[in-house]
């Protein structure tokens, strides 16, 4: 059960990754927090297994990627910035895939059925995302997807199969468990589906639209935007299919992956 100090620092870490420098505190949080700055600088740091925050370069041997994963999915079952919202659904929906994989793909957050199956992406958006990975010659095994919000976003008693986006609050209360894990896969690019995931990782206010097309970063992996699969299920327009898959060959030229001549033309 993670304490409130491990809460602090993790809320803390993911803000400061964020690139926020300062923040207005009260006298008491001022007092607690210097209390536990004091107390830190006698004892021995902490091991690895005590925080989600980046483990120091002596601690990294110490547990092997699965292991990580492991910890990190038992903190997400319980991870109270999210559950305290009051807004997000129970069951949580970790991640999928590779804990090797080069490629890691991530969302908003899971569906109706992702809260069923306890799997992110396998409802209609995560079969055509099943199927974009098979047209750039991957399978699901091959990649580690995963996201940004843990649990599907609640509408109340009669909510049946509707889903909704992940608000604000509800990305940043979720968003240390994310970037654990790519601190803890080190994918060599990641793909962000849809607007939500791009606010999750980025921190961006802007659209899709906007952030497609280009390399952008975050804790130091390459990032690329694209729509999410369930926008291209909306909108079967050519253009839109041809978009998300032009993103998908960059990142298959950012992996170094063969793109064969078929692969090139689908979808003009
Ligand atoms: N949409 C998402 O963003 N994630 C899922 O897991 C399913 C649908």
């Amino acid at each position: 059960m993670p304490t409130l100090k491990q809460l602090t620092v993790e809320t803390l870490t993911h803000l400061a990754e964020n690139g926020c420098e300062r923040m207005a505190v009260d006298d008491e949080a001022r007092g607690i927090l210097r209390q536990w700055m004091l107390a830190a600088r006698k004892a021995p740091s902490p091991r690895p297994s005590q925080s989600v925050a980046r483990p120091g370069p002596s601690e990294e041997p110490e547990m092997s990627v699965e292991q990580k994963l492991a910890y990190l999915r038992q903190r997400a079952a319980d991870w109270k910035p999210a559950r305290r919202l009051g807004t997000l659904r129970d069951t949580m929906v970790f991640a999928v895939g590779n804990p090797h994989a080069r490629l890691m793909l991530v969302g908003e957050a899971p569906g109706y059925e992702e809260e069923r199956q306890g799997e992110p992406f396998v409802g209609p958006a995560g079969q055509l995302l099943t199927r974009i990975l098979a047209a750039m010659g991957l399978k699901r095994s091959d990649v580690y997807i995963s996201n940004v919000c843990k649990f599907r976003p609640s509408m109340g008693e009669n909510q049946g199969t509707a889903n909704r986006a992940p608000n604000p609050e509800e990305l940043a209360a979720c968003s240390p468990l994310i970037m654990a894990e790519i601190r803890a896969i080190q994918p060599e690019c990641i793909v962000c589906l849809g607007g939500s995931s791009a606010r999750g990782l980025l921190g961006t206010q802007q659209g899709v639209s906007a952030l497609r097309g280009q390399w952008l970063e975050c804790q130091g992996v390459p990032v690329r935007v694209t729509y999410h699969p369930s926008y291209l299920l909306r909108n079967e327009a050519l253009s839109a299919r041809r978009a998300l898959w032009e993103d998908m060959l960059e990142v298959m030229r950012r992996l170094g992956m063969p793109v064969s001549e078929k692969q090139q033309n689908y979808f003009r």
